[in-house]
Order: C-alpha cells, then sequence, then structure tokens
C-alpha cells in the first residue's frame, strides 16, 4: 500500500473530526507515556443506573472525550478486573465508563440462565445505560469531585470492549450508527455476529496469538478477524505474539486465569508492559479519533510497537 495517499485520505477524515473537537482536552504527549491526569474512581450501583457502572475520570476540571467500555463474556466478566488498562486510558484525558452487565455474585448466582442469555440480545440495556449516564454523569461527578466544570462530552464517545462484550456494543451501533464516533475492539469475540457494518466508523481492532490455542478462549472464525471482514474501512487489526486472552485483566485476575488455565497463558508475560501496549495503542486511536489530534502514527509505524506482532493489517481507503 502507498503511504501517501493513505495518509491524505485519512487526513481529510481527520480534518473533519478536528473541527468539531475543538474544546476538548487533547492529549499532547507520547501516549505509550504515563497520562499526565490523576484518575478517580466513582461506583454506581445497578439499583440507581441501569447496570453497575464504575467510572474512572481525570480530576482536572475539563471537557472530556468518552469511552463506553464492556468487559467479556457479553458483559459478565466485571470492568474492575481491566481497572489497571481503564485508568491508564483515563489519564490520557478520557473519561472510561466501565458497564457490568450484572454484579459478579448475581452473575455466579444466574449460570443456569446463561445459555439463554447469550443467544439473547442484550443492546436494549446498554442503551439505557447509555441514556442515563448521557443525562446523570456529569453531576454524578461534581457530587463525587466536590465541583462542578467536569463534563463528560457524550458527542465525543467510543465504544470499547474485550472479547464477548463486543457482541453488544456492535450490536448497539449498528442500531444507531451516531452516537459512537470509534469503536475499540480488544480481543473481539462474538456468538452470533453476522451482519457486516454498512457505515463508515473507525475501528482499532486487537488480536492475540495464545487466544486460539488450547484451552482457546475465542474461536477463531469468530474473533479478531472475523470482527475486521465485518467492519467497513476506516480499520486497523494487530494481533500480537506469545500474548493471550487474559494478559489485559488486573495482575490478580491474570495469575487467577494462569492458574486455571481458564484460557492459554504464557508464564514469561510482563503485565506491566503487556498493560503500557494496550493504554498506549488505545491512547493512540482515541486520541486520534476522538481529541482530532493524529497519533496514528504510533500505530502504524510498527517497529515502535513494545511487542512481537503476529500480523498487522488496515484499510483507510474509504
Ligand atoms: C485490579 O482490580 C482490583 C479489583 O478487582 C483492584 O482491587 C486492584 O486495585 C486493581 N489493580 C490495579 C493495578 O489497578
Ligand atoms: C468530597 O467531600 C466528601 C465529604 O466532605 C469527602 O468525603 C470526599 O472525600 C470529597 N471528595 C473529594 C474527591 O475530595
Ligand atoms: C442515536 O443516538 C443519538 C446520540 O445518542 C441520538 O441523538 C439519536 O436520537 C439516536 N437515534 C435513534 C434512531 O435512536
Ligand atoms: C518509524 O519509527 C522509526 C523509529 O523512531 C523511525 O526511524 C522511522 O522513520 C519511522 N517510520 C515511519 C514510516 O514513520
Amino acid at each position: 500500500m502507498y503511504r501517501l495517499p493513505w495518509v491524505v485520505l485519512f487526513g481529510t477524515f481527520l480534518t473533519r473530526l478536528w473541527t468539531s473537537a475543538q474544546g476538548l482536552y487533547v492529549d499532547n504527549g507520547d501516549p505509550y507515556d504515563e497520562g499526565p491526569l490523576e484518575v478517580l474512581t466513582l461506583s454506581i450501583s445497578q439499583n440507581d443506573a441501569p447496570m453497575l457502572t464504575k467510572v474512572y475520570y481525570p480530576t482536572r476540571i475539563d471537557t472530556y472525550a468518552v469511552l463506553f467500555f464492556t468487559g467479556g463474556y457479553q458483559g459478565d466478566i466485571p470492568s474492575e478486573l481491566y481497572s489497571d488498562v481503564l485508568v491508564r486510558v483515563a489519564s490520557h484525558g478520557f473519561v472510561v465508563i466501565g458497564i457490568d452487565y450484572m454484579p459478579m455474585v448475581t452473575a455466579t448466582a444466574n449460570v443456569r440462565d446463561r445459555s439463554q442469555r447469550l443467544g439473547g440480545d442484550h443492546t436494549q440495556k446498554y442503551m439505557e445505560e447509555l441514556q442515563w449516564v448521557t443525562k446523570n454523569l456529569e453531576a454524578r461527578i461534581a457530587q463525587h469531585l466536590n465541583r462542578t466544570g467536569l463534563v463528560p462530552d457524550f458527542s465525543h464517545l467510543a465504544i470499547g470492549c474485550h472479547s464477548a462484550g463486543c457482541d453488544p456494543l456492535v450490536k448497539m451501533t449498528l442500531q444507531n450508527h451516531t452516537f459512537s464516533k470509534a469503536a475499540l475492539l480488544l480481543e473481539p469475540f462474538s456468538f452470533n455476529y453476522a451482519t457486516p457494518v454498512p457505515f463508515q466508523m473507525p475501528a482499532f481492532i486487537l488480536g492475540t496469538e495464545l487466544s486460539t490455542q488450547p484451552h482457546a478462549c475465542v474461536r477463531p472464525g469468530q474473533g479478531y478477524n472475523h470482527f475486521y471482514d465485518m467492519w467497513k474501512c476506516p480499520r486497523m487489526l494487530i494481533a500480537v505474539k506469545d500474548h493471550g486472552h487474559c494478559d489485559i485483566y488486573n495482575e490478580t485476575w491474570y495469575k487467577a486465569c494462569q492458574l486455571t488455565h481458564f484460557c492459554k497463558t504464557n508464564p514469561d508475560v510482563d503485565i506491566n508492559k503487556y498493560h503500557n501496549f494496550i493504554q498506549g495503542i488505545s491512547a493512540a486511536f482515541l486520541t486520534t479519533t476522538l481529541q482530532g489530534q493524529d497519533k496514528l502514527q504510533y500505530i502504524t509505524n510498527t517497529t515502535l510497537l513494545p511487542v512481537q506482532l503476529l500480523e498487522y493489517k488496515n484499510d483507510m481507503n474509504c
């Protein structure tokens, strides 16, 4: 692929985003460095919001782009397990909203209902959650921070997900193409996603080598390559070598995954280094697509990446 036309085309796309992104906090640093902002965690119970909600937000008063994130197994894996990565992303100037389909205790009690749920459609509940946070989050943050003025800007929102958490969020975007400006699909997996996306929304898709090896946590035909094939441009895919499906979790949970052999893991993994990679590539993508600052070279210049690549492809020619 010729690099120049690609840059020019994507430049047009960026310019369009840039003009509408003014007034937002912009991260000017290297996305692989620790973000400059201090981050607080706000919990909102599922009796209050439609779903259990963990919000990771920078303490500095400003207006921020939003990441609407849900964990694996269609949201049953609590977003707390991803807090190390999510806090690091927030420190680059994002309000990160982690949504749990149900709290851990209920999730275990309801195992019997799972087979029914997995075939079902949960997009409506996520839609209600999105409407609730859009309406209430600014006030909740002000209450938590004891100061007003911090604005989560829902007109600059991306969906983010891990594994089968991507199922309901992608279905949401199929129902409504405009609420989200970008899709951060971290090791996406779907039980039944078969509809090609008919509209343009930039997507970054991450895959890991070990996720499809026994004990496999992702069926190859329904994982990252499937999402890449279903997506329309602009789209980018990076699959990393020697990493597995649990490496994104906080260290304690990664170790639990390793001990139980829940998914295949590599015993030599440096979790801190890997989390730094995920937050860096996520911040580079989200800063470009939501904050309007071109950081694509931190994704496309693969020689700079702190991991070994299994596969890299992109399609920006739209
Ligand atoms: C990881 O998540 C747990 C909650 O499950 C939390 O107590 C812990 O502080 C988190 N660790 C990091 C490094 O964020
Ligand atoms: C806000 O005020 C409450 C009550 O005074 C206090 O407990 C809490 O720590 C404060 N929060 C912050 C972020 O300063
Ligand atoms: C899609 O989402 C946007 C932004 O949240 C909202 O304004 C619009 O009404 C939604 N469209 C439909 C058809 O629900
Ligand atoms: C990628 O990064 C390397 C190391 O900083 C640099 O030497 C090279 O010119 C970059 N390549 C492109 C295409 O920007």
